[in-house]
């Protein structure tokens, strides 16, 4: 099959990875096809400018300790909501959270670098199309990837809003974790959702 339509197939959620680092060369590579994504144009200063993105590469432990401890709570608040409309799912997904050694990252799930798409407010669909061509470009590479909804919640710390240079009018898309894939748990499978047909209407 051709290599661009085989990635895009085989892109699926990863939520356990080795801790192996990865390349900064292949990072690089990855953040050029984030890059290469089409945009909106905005004016700016009297010009049509596009790429409206910048992105944030985190793999420091210390600094992503800190991410961790930030969005845990809002995780665990957000999953205690699932307990009566998905007891099951609620269930499978506690017991990997108590099975799982401190600090208990359930929501970048121990990925090696975690990868921050900053853009303006409102430029969402050009950036989301930035992550995924992160995305695809990482599985491509044999790199596992997932976009991180919980992980933009960090606005509340003041100390990753400075290191991530956030200003006003700005949002975080993605952030998308990056890392050698390793093999799943049956708990992590099971919110892995099965692919729905194509919806087509020809006219
Ligand atoms: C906007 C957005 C936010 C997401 N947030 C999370 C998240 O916080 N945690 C998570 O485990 N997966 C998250 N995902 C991944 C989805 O759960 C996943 O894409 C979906 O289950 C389909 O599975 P697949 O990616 O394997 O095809 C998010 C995906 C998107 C597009």
């Amino acid at each position: 099959m051709n290599q661009t339509i085989e990635a895009i197939m085989s892109r699926r959620s990863i939520r356990c990875y080795k801790p192996h680092p990865i390349p900064s060369d292949i990072i690089s590579t990855i953040i050029e096809a984030g890059n290469q994504a089409p945009s909106r144009g905005r004016m700016e200063e009297g010009q049509i400018l596009f790429r409206p993105w910048r992105f944030v590469v985190v793999d420091d432990p210390e600094f992503r300790l800190k991410l961790v401890q930030t969005t845990l709570p809002i995780w665990k608040r957000a999953t205690e909501g699932m307990k009566k409309v998905q007891p099951d799912m609620y269930e499978n997904i506690m017991r990997q959270y108590e099975e799982m050694e401190e600090p208990k990252d359930m929501v970048y799930h121990c990925a090696p670098v975690i990868l921050f798409v900053i853009g303006p407010a409102d430029f969402a669909v050009s950036c989301a199309l930035s992550c995924e061509n992160i995305m695809v470009a990482a599985t491509s590479l044999g790199l596992g990837s997932f976009y991180v909804g919980f992980g933009a919640m960090v606005t509340g710390n003041a100390e990753v809003v400075e290191a991530l240079e956030l200003v006003e009018g700005e949002r975080i898309y993605g952030p998308i974790v990056l890392g050698y894939p390793d093999e799943e748990s049956s708990a992590l499978a099971s919110i892995r959702p099965t692919k729905k047909e194509p919806e087509i209407k020809w006219i």
